[in-house]
């Protein structure tokens, strides 16, 4: 068990992280939690869930890679932060017991994989990636997935945490654990959703925030004020969830909509007559500024929102 404080093993290669792993897989639970670094307290929330899964025989990993594939031209790969003394502190507050930060030549041995006729093998997303993140980001999600099946095979986790800011990513890994049968050592592969981290003014924690302006950073919190507003009027249906926040969406200075939809929680389509208590999610996607950020809730149509959810 690691000991908060202490700073966690890093392992930078394979065989690192083999030897790091080694004695504690024979031990309990082994938790994963996939990262591109930037660590903030969002991070740690998801830390503090693995931990609280794996318990204190078990262990948690953090990995901590950006992943080039998932980023399109023109894309913030170059100028995504890159903080790694910072994110060891995290780990190491945490209780983190192994950090594996992998160079791009350890994980892509072949370089990394480009368009369609490259020959190394990639994941294919299915369909549920062209819609919502993936209309606006083709190619993000083969690349997305493609990293953390690598991830799942180096480290071999028992459960691995992700957050639900990023909703459509969670559907996804958790539609690959299921659809490829992937297993940890006692049966198959959790793949744990952990609520939204949030400022107190609502905005969704993202590494991306530190982008933000003063003036933008205000702007960005109509995200959450829609959505919100969405799961109060999802007791008159779905096009009124809807109605309100598309409205402020578009009287919004400095922001740019690229979508808000509400969807089955499985990311299914979804119609106005569907029927009172209808689990579903609303998602939002908008550019303040140059920054692309994204949010969502989940709500019941027809139904009174209760307190509390994310
Ligand atoms: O959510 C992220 O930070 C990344 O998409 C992930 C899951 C670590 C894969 O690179």
């Amino acid at each position: 068990m690691a000991v908060a404080g202490r700073t966690p093993a890093v392992a930078r290669t394979r065989a690192e992280l083999a030897e790091a792993l080694g004695p504690r897989r024979s031990q309990g639970s082994l938790a994963l939690v996939p990262t591109m670094g930037a660590l903030h307290e969002g991070h740690a929330s998801l830390v503090r869930v693995a931990r609280g899964r794996a318990g204190d025989d078990g262990a948690v990993v953090v990995s901590i890679f950006v992943n080039p594939l998932q980023f399109g031209p023109g894309e913030d790969l170059d100028r995504y932060p890159r903080t790694f003394d910072a994110d060891l502190e995290v780990c190491a507050r945490e209780g983190v017991d192994v950090v594996f930060a992998p160079t791009v030549a350890e994980m892509y041995p072949g370089g990394v994989p480009t368009g369609e006729d490259s020959p190394a093998v990639t994941l294919d997303p299915g369909p549920l990636a062209g819609v919502l993140e993936g209309r606006t980001r083709p190619g993000h999600f083969r690349g997305v997935l493609t990293v953390v099946a690598k991830l799942f095979g180096l480290v071999r986790p028992d459960l691995a945490v992700f957050g639900e800011k990023d909703y459509q990513q969670l559907v996804l890994i958790r539609r690959m654990a299921e659809d490829l049968c992937l297993s940890g050592s006692v049966g198959p592969l959790e793949v744990v959703g952990a609520p939204t981290d949030r400022e107190p003014d609502g905005l969704a924690r993202s590494s991306r925030n530190r982008y933000l302006d003063e003036e933008q950073r205000l702007q960005a919190t109509v995200l959450h004020r829609v959505l919100v507003a969405a799961r109060r009027d999802a007791v008159y249906g779905l096009e009124r969830a809807l109605g309100a926040g598309r409205a402020e969406l578009r009287a919004a200075q400095g922001v740019d909509l690229d979508y808000f939809e509400v969807r089955a929680p499985d990311l299914g389509e979804l119609t106005d007559d569907a029927p009172p208590g209808t689990p579903a999610r609303a998602l939002i996607a908008a550019r303040v500024g140059s920054t692309r950020l994204i949010d969502n809730t989940a709500l019941t149509l027809g139904v009174p929102p209760t307190e509390g959810s994310s």
